[in-house]
């Protein structure tokens, strides 16, 4: 972290006003937050910065207006959970520029907090206009970024305000930044992948910068079907993108070449359709009948990975390994994580998890608090294990 600036290099701020980019993108139904982890991860943030006397101002989108105001995407909801949350009331202003947002903040006393309306309700945001990134810097006298989710975009609130005011990495954004460092900047070896979901054409970057960087790759879900293809298994009528074959076998190249260990599933749970609790049969490669479909790995797969963990120092996992939202096809995933925790608690192994589906699955085997750190990131924890820089990282390097 010795790389940015953070909350630890400011001391009082009383009479200073903080501007600090959040990410409350929260599932929401009918006005109500559903998952409200999110506003959780930002509160160390707010805390430390009234506690030095600040006014903080939140920044935050919600959802994709596309620039003009859209009243079902406003930011209102979020003022009194976030309030409750925090233990003070949360002042919200109409507007996230101009005079709404001036007068807001402008009756703000020391360690108060405001939150500002969408800032993605103005067209400047998403094109990252300087015009539109000033208009915030004229409200505050520094930036505090706190959004790892949202820092691959380079947008007004993520990326231009670094340029307009002395610019800091908030406390979430710096776990968030530490934990991936752990798993995949300087990890303790072995490290092991887990990577799964339904398609490889949305993860090839992915695929092709792990092979460079870790001992051991485990391919799960759907598109473990199209490497079975590859290699020449039968895979039914299962999920399999025929036309990645080539691509599948590069990969399988590539990781021989940065001697990578490539873990496929050696046996599959199959079953006609998909539904819950429906009749299934347990196929070794090579047994899968031709109008089977693949939905999970089997037992001796499953026993296969944690033997693999068990040797690990570090494991990283992005995506589940069958489709775990519909039981019994959740076993592989649910067992693998478990294995996962545990390891984590008695051998000290450090296990960092992210994406979208990734933190549902660990949640659903009830082993989210356990892993070492699980990202609240699902674009940019993505972008960040294709080792893609981040714009919203990037910004907060001192120039
Ligand atoms: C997220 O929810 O992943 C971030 O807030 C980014 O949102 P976006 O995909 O709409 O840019
Ligand atoms: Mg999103």
């Amino acid at each position: 972290m010795s790389a940015f600036r953070t909350l630890d290099d400011l001391s009082d701020l009383t009479g200073k006003t903080a501007l600090v980019r959040v990410d409350f993108n929260v599932p929401m139904d009918g006005g109500r937050i559903t998952d409200d982890t999110r506003l959780r991860v930002a509160l160390p943030t707010i805390r430390d910065l009234c506690a030095k006397g600040a006014r903080v101002a939140l920044l935050a989108h919600f959802d994709r207006p596309k620039g003009k105001p859209v009243p079902a995407m406003s930011l209102a909801p979020m003022a009194g959970p976030l309030g409750d949350l925090l233990g003070a009331p949360v002042v919200f202003a109409a507007d996230c520029i101009g005079a709404a947002a001036e007068a807001a903040i402008v009756a703000l006393g020391p360690g108060q907090v405001a939150l500002l309306e969408n800032v993605r309700f103005h067209a400047g945001e998403e094109a990252n206009a300087p015009e539109f990134a000033a208009s915030l810097a004229l409200l505050g006298d520094l930036y505090v970024n706190d959004a790892f989710s949202a820092a691959h975009r380079a947008h007004a609130s993520t990326e231009g305000l670094a340029r307009h005011l002395p610019a800091y990495a908030g406390r979430s954004m710096q776990r968030e930044l530490d934990a991936l460092d752990l798993a995949l900047g300087a990890p303790r070896r072995p490290v092991v992948g887990i990577v799964g979901g339904s398609k490889v054409s949305t993860k090839l970057d992915l695929l092709q910068n792990l092979v460079a960087k870790l001992d051991t790759l485990a391919i799960g879900g759907g598109m473990a079907n199209t490497f079975l293809y590859a290699m020449g298994h039968s895979v039914g009528e299962s999920l399999c993108e025929k036309d990645l074959a080539d691509t599948a076998r590069d990969i399988i190249a590539e990781a021989k070449a940065k001697s990578c260990e490539i873990l496929l599933p050696v046996d599959v749970v199959c079953a006609q359709t998909l539904g819950p609790g429906v009749a299934t049969t347990n196929r070794d490669l090579g047994g899968v009948a031709p109008t089977d479909k693949i939905f999970d790995a089997g037992p001796k797969s499953i026993a296969r990975l944690n033997a693999a963990i068990d040797l690990a120092h570090t494991v990283i996992w992005n995506g589940p390994l069958g489709v775990f939202e519909i039981s019994p096809f959740d076993a592989a995933t649910v067992a693998v994580a478990r294995h996962t925790a545990e390891r984590v608690k008695t051998h000290g192994l450090i296990a960092v998890a992210g994406g979208g589906d990734t933190v549902a699955a660990l949640h659903a085997a009830g082993v989210t608090d356990d892993f070492s750190f699980v990202s609240t990131a699902g674009g940019a924890f993505l972008e960040w294990m294709e080792g893609k820089a981040l714009p919203g990282v990037e910004a907060l390097r001192p120039r």
